[in-house]
C-alpha cells in the first residue's frame, strides 16, 4: 500500500465519536447504555424548517449553488449577525459552509503557515488543535480556569504571544466547559489582536443556548474586531439541524472570499435545499428554539442538583451550551479511568475531559442535549456507581 502523507500523523480524532462507537458495540452485545456523550440535540428541527426542506426538494432546489452559498441565505445571515451584534455586515461578508466545522477548517487553512502559532484556550473543541497541527501550525494552549468560570485570563494569553502568533481561537459559550467569556476579557482579546495583527477565530455556535436570562456577548460587537475576526456559527445547535451540515463564517470580504475558495476546492458548495430551509430557520418563528433552550435549562438544573449529591464531584453551573463539565478530582481517579469504568460498569457513555486536551484532566463532559429521561437515569447510574466504589 502507498505510504500516507506526513501530515496524516498530526490529524486528530474526536473523542465523542470514539466513545459513541464503543458504546454502540456494548449495545450490540446486549448491554443497556445511556448516551450522554454526543453533542447532538435530541429534537427534530422546527416543523416549518422541515416543511421548507420538503418544499425545496420538490421545487427543484437540488443543484449546485455558488461556493459561498445562495444569496438569500447570506442576506438572512448578514441581517441576523448585524442585528444581534450591532455591526454592519452584508451578504458579501458571509460564506455559508458545510457545517461550522468547514468554516473552522477553512479559516485555519487560509491563515496558518507551517511554524505559525495558534493560541487556544483549553479545554476546547478538538477540531481547533487537530486542524492547526494538520496545516503545520503550533498549538499554544492557555488553560481555562474553573475559578474564572472558564473565561480566559488575558494575562495567560499575553504570556503566549510571540512574533509567530497568527491566530487566537475563542469559543463562547464554550464546548466542553459550558462557560461564557466575560465581556471585559473579550475586549482585552480584541485590543491585543488589533495591536498585534492577530486573527481571531470566534466560534459562537452555541450563541442562542444561554441560560438565566443572560445575553450572548460576541467579539464582533467590540469596536475594531471586524478587522481581525472570522465569526463562526451555524444551524446544528440552535435549530437542531446537525444533519443538514450547514454553518457559516462572517468576515471582511477578502477573507470571506478565501474561505469560499477553500470550500469550492473541498466541497464545491453546501447542499442546495438545506440552504433554502435555513433561510426559513432564520426568518421563520423562533418559538420552537425558545422551547428547546428552556428545556436545556431545566436539564442543566437537574444535572447541577444531581452533581451535588455525588461524592468527589463538584461543578461550576454551565451558563450556556448543553454540556456539564464536573470536576471529578475528589474521586481520585483520572478522567479516562472514570469515563471508561462508567461506560463498562455502569452503562453510561460520556467523555473524559482529556478528549478536549490535557487541561481537561480531572473533569468529565456530560451532554444534556438528549431526552430528559436519559439524563435522569444517567445521573442515577453515575451516583450509584461512584457511591459503590
Ligand atoms: C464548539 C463547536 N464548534 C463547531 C461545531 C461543529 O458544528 P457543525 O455541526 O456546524 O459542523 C461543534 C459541534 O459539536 C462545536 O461543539
Amino acid at each position: 500500500m502507498p505510504k500516507f502523507a506526513e501530515r496524516m500523523s498530526s490529524l486528530g480524532v474526536e473523542g465523542a465519536f470514539i466513545v459513541l462507537a464503543k458504546a454502540r458495540e456494548l449495545e450490540r452485545q446486549g448491554k443497556s447504555i445511556i448516551h450522554l456523550e454526543i453533542g447532538e440535540p435530541g429534537y427534530q428541527p422546527p416543523k416549518h424548517v422541515l416543511e421548507a426542506t420538503k418544499k425545496a426538494i420538490d421545487g427543484g432546489k437540488t443543484k449546485y449553488t455558488p461556493a459561498s452559498g445562495i444569496y438569500e441565505l447570506r442576506e438572512a445571515i448578514a441581517e441576523r449577525v448585524s442585528n444581534s451584534r450591532g455591526v454592519e455586515v452584508g451578504p458579501e461578508n458571509v460564506v455559508v459552509t458545510v457545517g461550522a466545522k468547514m468554516a473552522i477548517f477553512a479559516a485555519l487553512m487560509a491563515f496558518v503557515d507551517p511554524g505559525d502559532e495558534v493560541i487556544i484556550p483549553m479545554p476546547a473543541y478538538p477540531s481547533y488543535e487537530s486542524v492547526t497541527k494538520f496545516v503545520g501550525g503550533i498549538v499554544k494552549p492557555v488553560v481555562l480556569k474553573e475559578e474564572r468560570k472558564f473565561s480566559p485570563d488575558v494575562n495567560d494569553i499575553l504570556e503566549k504571544v510571540t512574533d509567530r502568533t497568527k491566530a487566537i481561537v475563542i469559543n463562547t459559550p464554550s464546548n466542553p466547559t459550558g462557560g461564557i467569556y466575560r465581556r471585559e476579557d473579550l475586549e482585552e482579546i480584541v485590543s491585543l489582536a488589533v495591536k498585534r495583527d492577530i486573527l481571531i477565530i470566534s466560534d459562537e455556535i452555541y450563541e442562542d443556548i444561554i441560560f438565566d436570562g443572560k445575553k450572548h456577548e460576541s467579539v464582533l460587537s467590540i469596536a475594531g474586531a471586524e478587522e481581525v475576526t472570522v465569526l463562526v456559527s451555524g444551524f446544528s445547535k440552535t435549530w437542531a439541524m446537525t444533519g443538514y451540515r450547514l454553518g457559516y463564517a462572517v468576515a471582511k470580504e477578502d477573507i470571506a472570499q478565501k474561505i469560499a475558495q477553500i470550500q469550492l476546492n473541498a466541497a464545491s458548495c453546501p447542499v442546495h435545499f438545506a440552504q433554502v430551509a435555513a433561510v426559513e430557520a432564520i426568518r421563520g418563528p423562533q418559538d420552537e428554539v425558545e422551547r428547546m433552550v428552556k428545556d436545556y435549562e431545566k436539564k442543566r438544573d437537574i444535572i447541577y442538583e444531581e452533581i451535588q449529591k455525588i461524592e468527589g464531584f463538584s461543578m461550576v453551573k454551565p451558563a450556556g451550551t448543553f454540556y456539564a463539565f464536573p470536576n471529578i478530582k475528589g474521586t481520585g481517579m483520572s478522567s479516562e479511568e472514570l469515563a471508561d469504568r462508567l461506560l463498562n460498569e455502569a452503562g453510561v457513555a460520556l467523555l473524559p475531559g482529556t478528549a478536549f486536551g490535557e487541561p481537561g484532566e480531572g473533569f468529565l463532559r456530560i451532554s444534556f442535549a438528549g431526552p430528559m429521561e436519559d439524563i435522569v437515569e444517567g445521573m442515577k447510574r453515575i451516583r450509584e456507581f461512584v457511591s459503590s466504589l
